[in-house]
């Protein structure tokens, strides 16, 4: 198996540019199946979790041309209302498909996403919304069975602002009868650039990025060529690269205002950051103080970056608590970086980090994808080598960590 081999590394220098969004590319890929025709996405990043999405359009009847981080998707045959338990139990954004596959089939047959390290992953706000919206609902040998014959506009009250209800509720409307509104819906960068995919092809939604959103349902979508927006949360880990080993550099490829919680927090512990129009530059070679951290659904403090800052918190001024409010198990790394010498204490949602620990390197296990970021970063500061397994779950969302980050000068190997 495959590991990751770091050596303390210098202040990390340089450029570093940002890939495209995990988060953002996997419903609007799902999406595609509701266009009968050729759809062009771009600034797509080659993850494990998009190739498992390819694979499973292919499976589903569209005739893709992947070009690097370019894909043709040609949805004008839709041959099946379900794709194989193998495929669709690799990974949670199989559940983006429900939706289209139910809009475009009346059907959809897909497995009950498994649970996953940070938490069970309910589906129950998904499933309530369907229903509201007419779908039959059957449960059972691990399969989730939608039926419909024609979607109604519903209105639809979220009791957590979950951020996939809300894309696969998005996707369900565009095509219904009538009106349908979103109340408390999530408030994502991701959830916005799928909508303005839909409206580039012509679906009618309006409050996308806001509690609210209202979506008016149109006779058929056209194909289009769209590029999706840069991923935050790869943004955040390399800013956090750089604060953790009190280096200086730019991130190019993103849009700031994706990043305004992570950038007014490094601000706060001390980093000089300019942010500019699409690209941030970080100092962080004066050393940070520890700071407080609550994690809360956009535009508060992402979940998706609170493990990495739980690396950045041993090595600043002072003891960092971190509040998870998101998920209910989101601190399987602590475990692995205490065994790095950190000393971190958790008790309920809420973990208690000592600063200025000298992080020594080990033998460590990622467990989650954010999870094993944050072993990296730790890395790069721990004094003597570190070994990171479970590197599956890093290529999930990390187009390529280990060579930037060796672009602008960590001692990082994929061995
Ligand atoms: C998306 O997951 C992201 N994944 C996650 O990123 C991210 O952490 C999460 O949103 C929150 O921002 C993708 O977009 C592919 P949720 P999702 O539904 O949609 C509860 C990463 O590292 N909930 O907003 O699954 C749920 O239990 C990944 O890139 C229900 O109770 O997140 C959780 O506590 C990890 N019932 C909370 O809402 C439901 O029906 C947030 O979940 C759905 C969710």
């Amino acid at each position: 198996m495959s590991e990751i081999v770091i050596q303390k590394s210098p202040a990390l220098c340089g450029n570093i540019i940002c890939q495209g969004s995990k988060n953002a590319a996997l419903p609007i890929l799902a999406a595609t199946i509701l266009t009968e025709g050729k759809n062009t996405i771009k600034n797509l990043p080659r993850l494990t979790d998009t190739e498992n999405m390819f694979e499973i359009l292919a499976a589903l009847g569209g005739v893709l041309n992947i070009n690097v981080n370019t894909a043709e998707i040609d949805f004008t045959n839709c041959n099946s209302h379900f794709a194989s338990y193998e495929l669709m139990s690799k990974f949670r954004g199989s559940f983006f498909l429900a939706s289209p596959l139910l809009s475009r089939m009346k059907r959809a047959r897909i497995s009950m996403p498994g649970g996953c390290p940070i938490g069970n992953r309910p589906i129950d706000l998904h499933l309530k919304g369907f229903a509201a919206m007419g779908a039959e609902i059957e449960k059972g040998h691990g399969y989730v069975d939608l039926y419909c014959e024609k979607l109604k506009g519903a209105k639809i009250y979220l009791d957590f602002p979950s951020v996939g209800a809300t894309e696969n509720l998005i996707m369900a409307a565009v095509l219904a009868e009538g009106e349908t509104i979103i109340e408390n819906a999530a408030a994502e960068p991701e959830i916005t650039d799928l909508a303005n995919f839909l409206i580039k092809q012509g679906a009618k939604i309006h409050g996308a990025g806001s509690d609210t959103i209202k979506i008016y349902g149109v006779k058929q979508l056209e194909p289009v060529t769209y590029s999706i927006i840069s991923d935050r949360i790869e943004a955040g880990t390399f800013m956090s690269a750089f604060a953790i080993t009190g280096g200086k550099g730019k991130i190019e490829n993103v849009n700031p205002v994706h990043l305004k919680p992570v950038t007014a927090k490094l601000t706060e512990m001390g980093a000089d950051i300019d942010v500019h129009r699409n690209y941030i530059s970080i100092d962080a070679s004066r050393h940070l103080f520890s700071a407080n951290i609550k994690t809360l659904p956009f535009p508060g403090f992402p979940t998706d970056m609170q493990a990495q800052f739980s690396a950045l918190l041993c090595e600043t001024d002072g003891t960092g608590i971190i509040v998870e409010t998101v998920f209910e198990n989101r601190f399987l790394h602590i475990g692995e970086l205490n065994r790095m010498g950190a000393n971190i204490r958790i008790d309920g949602r809420s973990s208690f980090i000592e600063g200025n620990k000298r992080l020594s390197g080990a033998k460590v296990s990622a467990m989650d994808l954010r999870g094993g970021a944050s072993l990296v970063l730790a890395g790069l500061c721990a004094e003597g080598e570190t070994r990171i397994s479970g590197v599956h779950h890093i290529k999930r969302g990390y187009e390529n960590l280990c060579g930037k980050l060796r672009s602008v000068g960590a001692n990082i190997f994929l061995e």
